[in-house]
């Protein structure tokens, strides 16, 4: 773990955790996934990284937790590094829904059935099945292998989380179902959708998710080990979805009251991207950061209630937004 100093952002990160642990009774930890309520609700905890490796943290942030949706980031940007964008463009759609993350509405009004985006449960597992590979174990690891990649460390899947989702997703397997009917799965359904599982409970801490928003906030670029890890056009796309479908239906709330690409997961996490900011000098992080929040309390939309209420309370302190 990176080192960190004594900083005034630190001191307000505190503060702040302090503040907006007590919202998290205004959610309660996902229980569809029954080994996801096990968890405390009342945890909240933040890490903030610069590009020169600045780190602020505060809280839980040392809490493991599994990435669940915000994994959905991480596949789509190793599909397209693999096919590239327009051919995984062909399986997904990039247009919000403001529907719920699992809703399978929209695949059967709009013909032919091509998922609306790759942050639904429904284009998320698309683009599980478009993984580099044959059969479920190499395509895990083309996932599993961008992750460490990005985090410089190896992560190994929550076994509990895994069967948890595996015995209770009956919801995901008749996304899956229906997906190979209408040709949008590009492997055997029980792969397609243990591939998924697998890549929704591989356990992070908000460090490691903080890392990968700086290096979608500096377009792909590694600002610490300076190294490219993938394409600029691909990492701008990448943070358009997040912004417009990141946070689900709640993702118009999130843009006006906090301001940056975002990507929300059932088990509390949060991973935001900050790009630099011309604004001001003066301004905390205005190099850029990534920011990984965790609170297991969700609110009805799937989205960490306290880690939003922190994010809104940071993103006007220090003048995130990217509008
Ligand atoms: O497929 C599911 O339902 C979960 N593995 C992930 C959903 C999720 O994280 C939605 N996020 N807020």
């Amino acid at each position: 773990m990176a080192q960190q100093t004594r900083t005034i952002e630190t001191d307000c990160l505190e503060q702040w955790t302090k503040q907006y642990r007590g919202e998290s009774s205004k959610g309660k930890c996902a229980a569809y996934i029954p080994a996801l309520k096990e968890a405390d609700p009342t945890q909240l905890g933040i890490c903030v990284m610069g590009p020169d490796g600045q780190i602020s943290r505060a809280g839980n942030y040392d809490a493991p937790f599994t990435l669940q949706s915000i994994s959905k980031v991480i596949s789509f940007l190793a599909a397209c590094t693999h096919h590239g964008i327009a051919n995984v463009l062909e399986q997904v759609d990039v247009e919000p829904t403001g529907d719920a993350f699992d809703s399978m509405v929209r695949l059967e009004m709009h013909k032919p059935g091509r998922p609306f985006n790759p942050m639904i449960n429904a284009g998320a597992i698309t683009v599980s099945s478009l993984l580099q590979g044959n059969g479920v174990q190499e395509k895990f690891l083309s996932f599993q292998d961008m992750v460490e990649r990005m985090t410089g460390r190896k992560h190994q899947i929550n076994e509990e989380v895994y069967r948890s989702e595996w015995q209770t997703a009956n919801r995901n397997r008749s996304l899956a179902y229906y997906l190979a009917a209408t040709g949008f799965l590009a492997c055997p359904v029980e792969d397609a959708l243990d591939v998924y599982i697998q890549q929704c409970s591989l356990e992070v801490t908000a460090e490691d998710i903080a890392k990968i928003g700086l290096i979608l906030a500096h377009d792909g670029y590694d600002p610490i080990r300076k190294e490219q890890l993938f394409g600029k056009e691909l990492a701008r796309v990448t943070k358009a979805l997040m912004v417009t479908c990141g946070m689900y239906n709640a993702s118009g709330n999130f843009a006006a009251f906090v301001g940056v690409p975002a990507k929300s997961g059932v088990s509390g996490g949060i991973m935001a991207a900050v790009p630099p900011r011309g604004r001001s000098r003066e301004l905390p992080f205005a190099g850029g950061c990534g920011i990984g929040v965790y609170g297991p309390a969700i609110d009805q939309y799937g989205n960490s209630v306290a880690g939003v209420a922190l994010l809104k309370h940071m993103a006007s302190a220090w003048d995130l937004t990217i509008y």
